[in-house]
């Protein structure tokens, strides 16, 4: 894969960032600690018709054994759970686990049989066996892990050679014109967000993802984009505790002064003192390179 002088010189200032300003293993538990007060309420992770998009990618197996890495409240955990034989979900976040455990009290009996584990687990080192999943799922967790490759490295570990698939879903802007300003409202909203993450559009991901791999072990199989509606005020939700009022005025002038083809790009719409927009995730499918010379 070709990539040009200044996406290298981009990555690199990106890198440089992110060493800079890594934040230690302590103050990501607390930051995600106080977001696990909140995270159930922000409506998008739990869009049904994006679940089923995102379930249709995977495309599991009744029989297959699953684990969601970063699991959050575990949304995206809740529902493969009713498509799979074994469901287990880790994160780093003891209270993120605690209101997963809570939240599976209350999903569908069928489905709460298959959910296995429900566990506090950093992902750069997993507490599973080797060669043991069918499919690892992880949704908006890449882009806050410290060592990427030694997690996508342990993900590998952990999943069947021959067979196994990982599906990783992370948000990307739709054009190369965008990044800066997503990158602005990523830095305002996220202050746990590995800064070369906010650099990714549909023209850079392919590439991007494909070098991320390759140093685990894995390689880029697929990928398709999908556009979620959004509320920009329910999303916001999602920092309260963490970031101020302030913040979150700051993001909606610069969605409000962004220029008309990004607003047209976005399906930017107001709704009383909201913004409604669409939001891209993309997701990409990686298997352990191992499985091409089986
Ligand atoms: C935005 S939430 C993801 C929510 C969930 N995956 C979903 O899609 O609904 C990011 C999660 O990553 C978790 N996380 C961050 N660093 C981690 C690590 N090193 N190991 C495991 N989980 C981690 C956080 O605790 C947080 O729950």
């Amino acid at each position: 894969m070709h990539l040009r002088v200044d996406t290298y010189l981009l990555r690199l200032k990106d890198i440089i960032f992110d060493i800079v300003n890594s934040i230690p293993y302590n103050r990501v538990k607390k930051i995600f600690d106080q977001r696990s007060e909140v995270l159930d309420e922000v409506e998008w992770l739990r869009d049904k018709e994006l679940l089923n998009v995102i379930k249709n990618f995977v495309d599991p197996e009744d029989s297959d054994r699953l684990l969601d890495v970063a699991t959050g409240t575990g949304a995206l955990l809740s529902y493969f759970s009713c498509y799979v034989q074994e469901a287990h979900g880790i994160d780093i976040s003891g209270k993120m686990v605690a209101k997963t455990q809570k939240n599976v009290l209350n999903s569908d009996e069928a489905c709460r049989d298959n959910m296995a584990s429900i566990t506090v687990q950093d992902v750069h080192n997993l507490e599973f066996p080797k060669n043991y999943f069918d499919i690892i799922v992880c949704r908006n967790g890449l882009h806050h892990f410290i060592g990427i490759k030694k997690a996508l490295m342990e993900m590998r570990r952990v999943l069947k050679k021959s067979t196994g698939k990982i599906v990783i879903v992370e948000g990307i802007a739709l054009n190369e014109n965008d990044v800066a300003l997503w990158r602005s409202i990523l830095e305002l909203k996220d202050p746990a967000r590995r800064n070369s993450f906010a650099t990714l559009h549909s023209g850079n991901y392919e590439a991007f993802f494909a070098q991320l791999l390759i140093k685990a072990g894995l390689h880029y199989e697929r990928s398709r984009i999908y556009c979620v509606d959004r509320s920009v005020k329910n999303w916001l939700r999602g920092i309260n505790g963490i970031r101020g009022v302030k913040y979150k005025h700051r993001i909606m002038q610069l969605l409000r002064s962004a220029p008309e083809e990004f607003k047209m790009r976005y399906n930017m719409r107001e709704k009383g003192d909201d913004i409604i927009m669409v939001h891209p995730v993309v997701m990409i499918q990686a298997r352990d390179t191992l499985t091409e010379e089986v």
